[in-house]
């Protein structure tokens, strides 16, 4: 199979977490590759997560969303796009329940507006779009095999069904338009630059702080980790070598229940797991697994590097070391936090009122 070799790049989402590691690892490795970045700098986003690539002259940021079509045509034509790899999203499932409009309108509407300026343009050679492994719905507990490529998509929530729909789109437009898609369906991801909503990071800085890890239920879930500079590396190989039209699960065989991921974060921290874990009320919706098989981007030549005993350690090492990287995330560390994302910006940090307008009580774990 010829390698594909892009020229200019538009990653979108690249303020976030995995793709600021992507968009760093191709400007350092590809310094004949132009790489603009598109985001919208969301609450969940920091510039400084570029700052590896802030200088390079192969490197430009341009704030703005992907749901401008006006924008998105001009970045097209003026930078002369010839690949996308399509990360921005609306990303964390328990804010999916209180305020799934804005999942519609940044999954949804927002790739549909890429896919159409695509056909618009009409210069586009790749089109990566990153989904991830929830599409699929939950995995029965004692299953061996894991989704493949072309099982059944089914979501459980409303954050994987706009991925789900999303996915629905960049399929049409393959088959409608010729465009070239590639689509990806990740496991878990972890490592520095994730916002403390999620669980790895609120857990390590919880444990910074000396707070109690709230575990929601009985943290018997389980659920996929790979390292953030693996999942890079995964996007580097299915850049160059997917063939358009596939899928590609970027999945890992090692599963770890909640409770133990905990229990691993107190030990490198040398406190007491039976002390500082507190279960907290589960929520009665609650994918117990996600399975995937990743055999199809192996024979494409990539496989996890980072043992999960390392990454873990890198990064409570960055969090440590980097406490304060987002400003005031106390909202985020709450058991249930309900970061609201309204246009422009974060309308409030969370609650413990279960009561509240924005907490709906249907559910689900945080996990993801
Ligand atoms: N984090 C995971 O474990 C994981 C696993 C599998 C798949 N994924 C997928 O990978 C992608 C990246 O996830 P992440 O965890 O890095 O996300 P993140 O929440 O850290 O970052 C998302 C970024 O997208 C930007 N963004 C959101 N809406 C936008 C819009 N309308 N216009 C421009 N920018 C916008 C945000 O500002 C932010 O910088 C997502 O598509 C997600 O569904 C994530």
């Amino acid at each position: 199979m010829a390698a594909y070799t892009p020229k200019n790049i538009l990653i979108t989402g690249a303020a976030g977490f995995i793709a600021s590691h992507v968009a760093n690892r191709l400007v350092r490795n590809y310094p004949d590759y132009k790489i603009v970045v598109l985001d919208k700098l969301d609450y969940c986003s920091d510039l400084k997560n570029l700052l590896p690539s802030k200088s390079s002259p192969n490197f430009k940021f341009v704030k703005g969303d992907i749901g401008s079509a006006d924008l998105v045509n001009y970045l097209l034509i003026t930078e002369s796009i010839d690949t996308i790899m399509h990360f921005a999203a609306q990303t964390h499932v328990d804010n999916s329940f209180g305020n799934s409009f804005e999942f519609t309108k940044n999954n949804i509407y927002g790739t549909h507006v890429l896919l159409e300026a695509c056909k618009v343009t009409g210069q586009i050679r790749r089109f990566i779009h990153v989904s991830t492994d929830e599409v699929y719905g939950e995995t029965d507990e004692d299953a061996v095999v894991g989704n493949h490529e072309a099982s059944q998509l089914l979501p459980t929530n409303p954050y994987s069904a706009t991925k789900a729909g999303a996915e629905m789109l960049v399929m049409a437009y393959g088959r409608s338009y010729g465009l070239p898609v590639i689509t990806t369906r990740g496991n878990n991801v972890y490592g520095p630059n994730q916002f403390p909503e999620k669980l790895i990071p609120k857990f390590i800085l919880l444990a910074i702080q000396g707070k109690p890890l709230p575990i929601h239920g009985d943290g018997s879930n389980v659920r996929s980790y790979l390292y953030c500079e693996d999942v890079a590396e995964a996007f580097e190989v299915i850049l160059h070598k997917g063939e358009v039209g596939h899928v590609y699960n970027i999945g890992t065989k090692k599963e770890r229940r909640v409770i133990d991921v905990a229990k691993d974060i107190c030990r490198l921290f040398s406190i007491d797991a039976e002390t500082v874990i507190k279960f907290v009320e589960n929520r009665p919706f609650n994918d117990q697994r996600y399975f995937l098989d990743d055999q199809k981007l192996k024979i494409l030549g990539w496989s996890e590097r980072t043992a999960w005993e390392d990454g873990l350690r890198k990064t409570i090492e960055w969090y440590t070391q980097n406490p304060h990287w987002w400003g005031d995330v106390s909202g985020a560390l709450l058991p249930h936090p309900r970061m609201l994302v309204m246009p422009g910006g974060i309308e409030g940090h969370g609650s413990e009122d279960e009561n509240s307008a924005y907490y709906e009580p249907n559910k689900k774990n945080l996990t993801k």
